[in-house]
């Protein structure tokens, strides 16, 4: 089992939910974010919370409903730089802050976004 899906049964699933739903406040706010994002936020806020539940150690919802993330590919169709890197990793850090987590659980959480994030880089 890797570190990051113990997260799940350490915090539960409220606090994904919760996560998720000021992570989507914030690009609702953020101009840069938000125009690369479709109209409805509803149906990308569902998404987000099924795969952060399953990439944590929850159930399998997001790979029944999209199967395999290959989350690299799925971000090809967006120009993601390091600056648009900054907006999404700085949307999702004060959202993590507005969440009540166990340290411990919260530094793991900062680790993998951090990562994945770097990860995501597409462009220059
Ligand atoms: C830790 C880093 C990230 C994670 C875990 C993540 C996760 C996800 C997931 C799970 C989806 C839905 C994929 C699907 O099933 O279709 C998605 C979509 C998307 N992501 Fe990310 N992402 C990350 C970084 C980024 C970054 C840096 C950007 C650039 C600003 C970005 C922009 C988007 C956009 C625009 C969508 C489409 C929204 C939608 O689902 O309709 N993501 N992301």
């Amino acid at each position: 089992m890797n570190p990051f899906q113990s997260i799940y049964e350490a915090i539960g699933e409220d606090q994904i939910k919760k996560l998720v739903s000021y992570f989507y406040e914030e690009v609702a706010k953020n101009q840069a974010l938000r125009k690369l994002y479709p109209e409805d936020l509803r149906p990308a806020e569902r998404r987000l919370f099924l795969f952060l539940v399953q990439v944590f150690g929850g159930p399998q919802t997001y790979f029944e409903e999209r199967g395999y993330p290959r989350l690299r590919m799925r971000h090809l169709d967006w120009m993601i730089n390091p600056s648009m890197r900054d907006h999404w990793l700085n949307a999702m850090l004060t959202s993590l802050d507005k969440v009540n987590l166990e340290q411990n659980a919260k530094e793991l959480m900062m680790d993998y976004f951090i990562k994945t994030a770097n990860h995501m880089i597409n462009h220059e």
